[in-house]
């Protein structure tokens, strides 16, 4: 693995592991899900939703710390599960009324633990609970190389620009990429990003739209199929479906 400046390196089974911290948002109402319990903690093969997803960063050996932004209605419900997989490294923060307000507010909470500007930081959607071990290495190595690093897939559906119900324009679809989480920077590009982000109502659903706009630059990778988004009750089917080929916990 190469070096760079401010990295800091170790782990508990791999001594050559990039050390990086991870921001989970999780304060959204999942209003295209539907429900009265937000989707991230609906029970999924007997466990919370989320529980599947901080479980597989705190057992990669490169995550020193995690933050997990909760609406303030469930800071409890957060603090149970914490509690009940008695993980000691998960900090639970109020999250915004934005993804972008509730990643900022884990970044904040980072700089507060004493992290600096220079600290390798992941964000990660609640709601993607089948993040592979090898995809967040695979970032951290391509951060070497860049001020940010997410994964994407390749859309197989061609994409319109519409107005109005109505096709205007139909981009290249080798040019497009449907951008994952964990996105990796360091803190405080992230930081930056996102308070410019809000300070002028940048729209964005992901972090690399800000700081890709601040003019860093942001570098994709390849994506796993197998990094599916719960968004509707359909994928939360799939997500029962895929479950079945995750035995490692
Ligand atoms: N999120 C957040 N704070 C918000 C809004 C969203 O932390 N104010 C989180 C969600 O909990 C989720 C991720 O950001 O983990 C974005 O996924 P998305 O599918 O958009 O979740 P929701 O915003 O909850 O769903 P919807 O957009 O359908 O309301
Ligand atoms: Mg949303």
């Amino acid at each position: 693995m190469r070096s760079f400046p401010g990295a800091t390196r170790g782990g508990d089974d791999d001594p050559n592991a990039m050390r990086c911290a991870v921001i989970i948002p999780a304060a959204g109402s999942g209003t295209r899900f539907g429900g009265d319990l937000p989707k991230q903690f609906l029970p999924l093969g007997g466990r919370p939703l989320i529980a599947h997803t901080i479980g597989r960063f705190h057992r990669h050996p490169s995550v020193e710390r995690i933050v997990v932004c909760v609406s303030p209605d469930h800071l409890a419900t957060m603090q149970e599960i914490a509690d009940h997989f008695r993980w000691g490294n998960v900090k639970i923060v109020r999250g915004g009324e934005s993804r972008q307000e509730s990643v900022l507010r884990g970044a904040d909470s980072l700089v507060r633990g004493g992290l600096g500007d220079d600290s390798i930081v992941a964000a990660h959607d609640a709601v993607r609970p089948f993040v592979p071990a090898d995809l967040l290495d695979r970032l951290l190595e391509a951060l070497a190389h860049a001020d940010g690093a997410v994964p994407a897939t390749m859309p197989t559906d061609t994409i319109h620009r519409i107005d109005g119900g109505v096709v205007v324009e139909t981009p290249d679809r080798s040019l497009l990429a449907a951008a994952q989480t964990p996105q990796c920077f360091r803190l405080g590009v992230l930081q930056s990003a996102l308070a410019r982000a809000i300070e002028e109502g940048w729209p964005a659903t992901d972090e690399a739209a800000a700081v890709a706009r601040c003019g860093y630059r942001v570098r994709v990778i390849e994506g796993d199929p197998r990094n599916i988004k719960i968004t509707r009750p359909v994928d939360f089917e799939s997500a029962v479906r895929e479950l079945a080929n995750w035995s490692d916990e």
